[in-house]
């Protein structure tokens, strides 16, 4: 009698229990949720990136097997100009929280083998507009144990600016250069940019072995680890266009000056018809792209040798100097990764670095542009994707998602897929 007693009261209390710790986990659950949608409508609201490729039900590995109905949709969203991205002060206010930052944006879940964390690599990006489409290259390039340098323009507007300096506080292999240039067409100041960010990566903890410059219109066209793969087998030589000047003399035969007129934001270095001294050293003239894939030995080269700095000097009033500086420094005698100077051509579609799509070389070395033209060269469209990944270059200029969002799209999805 007296054990059934016992054994009552004991379900009892057991059963009481439960029900408080069900009461408990309730209410806990209740209150806590609470706080978290109180985080949630505060100012640091987070943005959601438009997916049209999901919205209009596109299939990426179908527009990279050219399939008409596929292709017929994405043409549909570049006409209509479906993209509305986040605005350059959405993106500077989600960076205010950057525990949440980094995990919605994806940042925190990329991690790189240990093939590709022994190769670091670093970046200058020169950018100075749509925070969004910088936010997105840089994922799209971002390892942890990368170093990224942002370079923005002086001119840029606050709400970028702001952006910018957003992604470093939340991501700290990324920075903002120390010096910062009001960058100016085809003058100096667009190769100083660069410059300035190659010396704030040499003082850098990160022992990067190669070195590579994009601007804000740039993507990918490979992984990390394929890069490194393709790196590693450079052995120390650099990847950069390295040409013949033919035509091009006149950029540095003469002096150039910017007039210095704030509404001449556009406007190239005009030519004063005073000849110029030849280069010193003797150095023999070249021309290339102004974007490259430098090693260390050789970024270290361009950072001391006073050869580098007089040369420099020199190219101050010529005309676009960035494209003439790193080919005619790459054939330089003697510095790391040497190219001779007797060696034929490296042009564009040789040197992996960048593919460009040129409107003059269309139907002859390339098939045509399916997006836009703007100065005479392709911004990418959707029908460029096969393309694109099977040419083999490294990344790709232009892309803006103002004419195609869906190549780029379709570019962020083919490489996490991998
Ligand atoms: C996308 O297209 C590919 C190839 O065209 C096809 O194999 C695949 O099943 C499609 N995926 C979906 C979700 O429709
Ligand atoms: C394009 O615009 C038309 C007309 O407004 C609309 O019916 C269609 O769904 C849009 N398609 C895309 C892919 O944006
Ligand atoms: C950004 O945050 C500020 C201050 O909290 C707020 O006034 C503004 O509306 C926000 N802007 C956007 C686009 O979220
Ligand atoms: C600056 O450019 C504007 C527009 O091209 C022109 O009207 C003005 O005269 C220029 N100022 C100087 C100082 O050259």
């Amino acid at each position: 009698m007296r054990r059934l007693w016992l054994q009552r009261t004991a379900t009892k209390a057991i059963a009481f229990f439960v029900f408080l710790l069900i009461v408990f986990v309730y209410v806990y659950n209740f209150v806590f949720a609470r706080i978290n949608e109180d985080d949630i409508s505060g100012s640091t609201e987070m943005f959601v990136r438009q997916r049209l490729t999901v919205k209009y039900g596109i299939n990426c590995s179908a527009i990279y097997d050219m399939e008409p109905v596929e292709l017929g949709k994405s043409l549909a969203v570049h006409k209509n100009k479906s993209y509305v991205g986040p605005s350059d002060m959405k993106i500077a206010n989600a960076t205010s929280d950057c525990d949440r930052f980094v995990v919605s944006e994806g940042f925190d879940a990329i991690q790189g083998s240990e093939f590709e964390r022994e190769f670091p690599l670093a970046y200058s990006l020169v950018v100075h507009k749509n925070a969004d489409l910088v936010e997105r290259l840089l994922r799209a390039i971002y390892m942890p144990h990368n170093v990224y340098c942002i370079h923005y323009d002086q001119k840029s507007s606050d709400d970028f600016k702001s952006a910018m300096q957003g992604l470093t506080r939340c991501l700290p292999n990324v920075f903002i250069a120390s010096k910062l240039e009001r960058v100016q067409y085809a003058a100096i100041s667009r190769l100083k940019a660069d410059l300035n960010c190659l010396s704030d990566l040499m003082e850098s903890e990160v022992k990067w072995k190669y070195v590579i410059n994009l601007c804000g219109q740039d993507f990918p066209l490979r992984t990390n680890a394929e890069l490194v793969s393709d790196l590693k087998m450079l052995k120390g030589k650099n990847m950069a266009e390295t040409r013949q000047p033919g035509g091009k003399k006149w950029r540095w035969s003469f002096h150039h000056a910017l007039k210095n007129n704030i509404s001449e934001y556009y406007k190239s270095p005009l030519t004063i018809s005073e000849q110029k001294l030849p280069p010193p050293y003797d150095l023999q003239m070249f021309v290339g792209s102004a974007y490259v894939t430098l090693s260390r030995e050789f970024a270290l080269f361009v950072h001391w040798s006073p050869l580098v700095r007089d040369f420099l000097v020199w190219s101050e009033d010529t005309y676009s100097p960035d494209e003439h500086f790193w080919a005619t420094l790459v054939r330089v005698p003697g510095v790391p990764g040497e190219v001779m100077r007797s060696d034929p051509d490296i042009t564009e579609l040789t040197s992996k670095t960048r593919l460009v799509k040129w409107v003059a070389f269309e139907n002859i070395l390339y098939p045509p542009c399916t997006g836009k033209h703007v100065r005479a060269v392709c911004v990418y469209g959707a029908a460029e994707l096969r393309w694109l990944l099977n040419y083999g270059h490294w990344f790709a200029n232009k892309v803006d998602t103002d004419v195609d969002p869906v190549v780029i799209e379709c570019l962020e999805e083919k490489l996490k897929n991998r």
